[in-house]
């Protein structure tokens, strides 16, 4: 199969027709409007977590970096000197490069499938990181394939290097249904802008792709594929989400 083939096969299922997608992205750029899913909170953190580290500059890749908004309030006034983002949809691509551009770093884009193209890099070993990162996305891979993508990433690292990870995160000994049901239940009690359509949308995304972990999963993964140190630096206050570091 050409890469081609298998872009436009993963772009389809992400999206399955321009027309969803549109759908899809105004839902997504209003939840991003009324910070329904916190990124005001945890890209400050972020924040404050790149101006301790990176004191001198460093290069951050971003997989499914979507329209990269939040991640250029992050990196403003750090020591950022090239970011690399990518994502499978070309018009959250051409945002994403009027946003980083704001930041004044090089700016790389690439239109693909970012954990495809994670193990491509891996493979080659001609371009490494001093920050991987990626922000709501890695849940919608299934545990065996995360663990794939979380050693890739480590091999991505340059000396010192740290993987962040922003995403929704199962509490322990929750399964995904309860998971499920409650994510659905905070989205219908907080986000009141949703309208019923939008939010039928918002379900059946959830019911049918979203595969979060628990934290003790992820640490298991980042002690398997050799991390030196795991750390849960931001935990928000309806124990949805997380951002976690994977230290080299
Ligand atoms: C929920 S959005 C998160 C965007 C951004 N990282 C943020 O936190 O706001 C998920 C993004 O991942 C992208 N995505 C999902 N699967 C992908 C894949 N296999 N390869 C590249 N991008 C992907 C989607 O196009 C979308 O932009």
């Amino acid at each position: 199969m050409t890469e081609q083939i298998k872009l436009e096969m993963i772009q389809e299922e992400t999206f399955l027709t321009e027309e969803f997608f549109n759908q899809q992205w105004q839902i997504y750029q209003k939840v991003l409007k009324n910070n329904y899913m916190g990124h005001q909170e945890i890209y400050n953190v972020l924040h404050e977590l790149l101006v301790k580290h990176w004191q001198k500059p460093f290069t951050m890749l971003d997989l499914g970096c979507g329209d990269g908004s939040f991640t250029t309030q992050a990196l403003l006034n750090t020591q950022i000197a090239e970011y690399t983002g990518i994502d499978v949809s070309v018009p959250a691509i051409e945002d994403a490069k009027k946003n980083i551009a704001v930041t004044g770093c090089q700016g790389n884009f690439i239109i693909g499938d970012c954990w495809e193209l994670t193990n491509e890099l891996a493979q080659n070993e001609q371009q490494k990181f001093d920050v991987v990162f990626t922000s709501f996305a890695l849940h919608h891979l299934q545990l065996e394939e995360k663990e794939d993508v979380i050693k890739n990433i480590k091999n991505l690292l340059k000396p010192g290097g740290i993987f962040i990870l922003i995403d929704v995160v199962r509490q322990e000994n929750e399964d995904r249904d309860t998971y499920v049901q409650r994510y659905l239940g905070n989205v219908k009690k907080d986000w009141t802008l949703i309208t019923p359509q939008e939010y039928k949308m918002v379900d059946s995304h959830i019911s049918s792709r979203d595969f979060p972990e628990t934290q003790s999963n992820l640490k298991s993964i980042s002690e398997k594929v050799g991390f030196s140190d795991f750390e849960c630096v931001y935990r928000d206050e309806l124990d949805t989400t997380q951002l976690l570091c994977f230290y080299l």
